[in-house]
């Protein structure tokens, strides 16, 4: 895939493809245009011949020809790919390409590996079916979520496949099987198998659970052409008429919680799959309902898993709710000794997410305490200052309740809050926990233009001194890693090379850091590129605090008329500020 990418930057010129839609002038080595990616009526995009990229000084999109299709048509990478091919008569499938017969091929390959495992857990004795009925599954359920079992071999599900056709590098290819030293073998031993079947009754891939005690407790199929973890839930296939009846949907952490509910009657669930909820997954619920109520392990991860879960499913636009399972137990071990009734008053239940968070901020003080009383208010404004002002309305009583504060005092750090939110400057998250990190709460905007920083720094590494003033806006955690590794290289060399940049990092970051070098080469001045960037982020700063300053506005009462009124002259003159820097954009 990556060189059926190459093959068709090699073969195709960009100034032919952006020509198709954009007019373009030459103008020294480059050529300009009328940006199509936003309105302007002096052109201030340009395409490089020799570089093989486009940048537009206005709005400040840039990228290569692949990235370019994928704009203008509005389309994703391969859909880019599969257009340029076909523009310049290339065959993808000599490349490897991800085409449907080879996604198919997977798809007949897991279902034939599911039967596998299905055969074997039929097979008496054996320890996982005694695993897995010990721990109260039917064999109803069993049959219903096709649970299978892998035995305890090095080669019986690679000779099974091979016995079907299968080469091994496929198998390999599809994650059944690993290679080490030589040798192929099987990847799931001993394991409790959970097919994970997408919504198209796909078999896509697979959960091992360890029969007993031993690590890793899960095993997940590697990523693969037809298995994205970040793009499904596990049992949505099931459930989801369920979850569009009762227009809910409970999360849950767990294969064993989805099940172990599935079989108790609570229908209208799905797990993540190891990973806190993405966006993707968000926009998948949001087809069968709009509310969703988050129930995670009590534990710090679980927690934590729920918090960050709030911000991704509110930013989806959904409305969610956090569920309290009580007595440190997961929702299996709770169904399983109360039933469904119990565990839907649990739901019933649920704490709308500002409660949620509120008490998470309770939780971590002593309220009897003046210092902890004054930590709380602190957390609850912070979080107050976030939401909307008639909302904040609500728990602006309930908080001054729980406080015996006065709500003036409350209201003042609501304030403060909001002033402090403006000021802050974005600050990298700790990517916590078990693969959390590939949830990616930065927006497309912000990670182009991290990335933009990170060639011109590549590429200019005397502009670490001025760069380095703006680092803060590194937030998302690859081009924060990416940023620290090329900055402590350039400080101790005066330059940097890129391909020893690339060993430095992990395999994944070396592979963005490449790309980066490799379509930001940017010939127009480093220098000019880096104003440009910079005039962006200081007009999104500009746009945050305008933002804060009306929130904060819209917490006001009648009697703060001097307040109202300072903040509507600074309003006015951000506005103008912003104004003056696009105005200036592009000199
Ligand atoms: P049981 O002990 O079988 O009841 O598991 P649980 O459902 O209580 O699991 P736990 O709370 O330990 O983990 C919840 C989910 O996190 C699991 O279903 C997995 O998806 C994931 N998980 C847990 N342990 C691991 C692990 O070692 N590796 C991976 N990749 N995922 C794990
Ligand atoms: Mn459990």
């Amino acid at each position: 895939m990556v060189n059926a990418a190459e093959e068709i930057k090699s073969r195709c010129n960009i100034v032919d493809v952006v020509g198709r839609y954009v007019r373009l002038k030459r103008s020294g080595s480059n050529y300009m245009g009328l940006c199509p990616f936003h309105s302007e009526k002096t052109p201030s995009f340009s395409v490089s011949e020799k570089g093989q990229f486009f940048h537009c000084f206005g709005c400040g999109e840039s990228g290569d020809v692949i990235s370019f299709i994928e704009k203008i048509e509005n389309v994703d990478f391969m859909t880019a790919l599969r257009k340029l091919a076909d523009m310049y008569g290339i065959n993808l499938d000599d490349y490897g390409f991800t085409n449907e017969s080879r996604k198919n091929r997977l798809y007949g390959m897991n279902r034939d590996a599911a039967v596998f495992f299905l055969h074997s857990l039929a097979d008496r004795p054996n320890p996982g079916r005694d695993y897995i009925m010990g721990r109260g599954l039917s064999l109803k359920t069993i049959g219903r979520f096709g649970i299978g079992f892998a035995p305890d071999s090095w080669n019986a599900l690679l000779n099974y496949m091979k016995s079907k056709g299968y080469e091994e590098k496929d198998l390999a290819e599809g994650g059944l099987v690993s290679y080490s030293k030589g040798r192929y073998y099987d990847k799931f031993r001993n394991r409790v198998i959970f097919p994970i079947i997408n919504t198209r009754g796909k078999v896509i891939g697979f959960g091992g659970r360890i029969i007993g005690q031993g690590e890793p407790k899960y095993l997940n199929s590697p990523e693969s052409a037809v298995f994205s973890k970040r793009n499904n839930l596990f049992g949505l296939n099931l459930t989801r008429d369920s979850i569009k009846e009762r227009d809910c949907a409970i999360i849950v952490e767990g294969y064993m919680d989805m099940v172990s509910l599935f079989q108790n009657g609570v229908t209208n669930t799905a797990a993540t799959l190891g990973t806190a909820l993405t966006p993707d997954q968000c926009a998948m619920l949001s087809r069968y309902t709009k509310n969703i109520v988050l129930s995670y392990d009590a534990d710090s991860a679980g927690r934590k898993a729920a918090l960050r879960g709030i911000e991704v499913i509110r930013q989806a636009g959904l409305s969610v709710r956090v569920l309290h399972v009580p007595d440190g137990k997961d929702p299996d071990e709770f169904v399983k000794k109360h039933g469904r009734e119990a565990f839907e008053e649990l739901v019933e239940n649920a704490l709308p997410y500002v409660d949620y968070k509120l008490a998470h901020e309770r939780s971590m003080v002593d309220l009897d305490t003046q210092n902890g009383k004054l930590g709380y208010i602190k957390g609850a404004a912070r979080i107050l200052s976030s939401i909307s002002p008639a909302e904040a309305e609500i728990y602006i009583k309930k908080v001054t309740d729980e406080t015996g504060m006065q709500e003036g005092a409350l209201r003042a750090e609501i304030r403060r809050a909001s002033d402090a939110g403006k000021q802050r400057e974005p600050v990298f998250r700790e990517p916590a926990d078990r693969e959390q990190d590939e949830l990616s709460p930065v927006s497309e905007e912000d990670l182009r233009l991290q990335k933009t920083m990170i060639g011109i720094l590549a590429k200019a590494p005397s502009t670490l001194p001025e760069v380095s003033k703006y680092e803060s806006i590194f937030t998302d955690p690859a081009c924060f890693r990416i940023y620290n590794t090329i900055k402590e290289l350039i400080k101790d060399n005066n330059a940097l090379d890129a391909d020893t940049a690339a060993d430095s990092m992990d395999a994944e970051d070396a592979r963005v850091f490449l790309e980066i070098t490799g379509s930001t080469a940017l010939d127009c001045e480093p220098d000019l590129l880096l104003r440009d960037c910079i005039r962006g982020i200081r007009e999104k700063e500009l746009r945050r605090k305008n933002e804060f300053l009306h929130k904060e506005l819209m917490l006001m009462s009648e009697n703060d008329d001097d307040r109202i009124t300072e903040i509507m002259g600074q309003m006015k003159k951000i506005d103008a500020e912003i104004q003056h820097l696009r105005n200036s954009a592009g000199e």
